[in-house]
């Protein structure tokens, strides 16, 4: 009866113990970084709040660049010090929204949001033809 006690404990303790480890998949940390520090300004899609909405940033930045890394590393140093010149929009959206501000996050985190931003990417997406894109 003691055994059966404690190994019934032992279970419960593990499932308990286990279950937050699982909980939270991958990729889906990337999108809490947006949800907590981007989705003030910018919205997934038209209408734009205060800022380009993500599916039009994107489009932007797989024209751009042909590679993943090459877009994300130009991304986190855009962020880290916004500058009109290094811009992959069109130049409407800077007159129309004003140049984002810097981003205080760490390395890490830039790196994971950006790369969250460019899989982001929908080809069926259209841009409603303005700067909003
Ligand atoms: C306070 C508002 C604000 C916040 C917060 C903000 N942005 Fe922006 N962002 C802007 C505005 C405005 C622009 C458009 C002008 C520009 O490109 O600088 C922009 C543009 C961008 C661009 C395009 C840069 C380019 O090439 O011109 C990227 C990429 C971007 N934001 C990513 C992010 C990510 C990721 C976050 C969260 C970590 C974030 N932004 C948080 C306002 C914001």
């Amino acid at each position: 009866m003691i055994r059966f006690n404690r190994s019934v404990f032992i279970l419960l303790l593990l499932t308990l113990t286990a279950g937050p480890l699982h909980a939270v998949p991958d990729g889906t940390q990337d999108k809490l970084l947006y949800d907590k520090h981007c989705s003030i300004c910018h919205s997934m899609s038209p209408p734009p709040k205060s800022a380009p909405p993500i599916l039009g940033i994107t489009r932007h930045y797989h024209q751009a660049f042909a590679d993943r890394n090459d877009g994300v590393v130009h991304m986190v140093k855009f962020m880290k010090k916004p500058d009109a010149k290094q811009s992959k929009l069109e130049a409407a959206a800077i007159s129309r929204f004003g140049l984002m501000p810097a981003m205080t996050l760490s390395d890490k985190e830039l790196e994971a949001v950006a790369g969250w931003l460019w899989d982001s990417y929908d080809p069926n997406f259209k841009s409603p033809g303005n700067c909003a894109d």
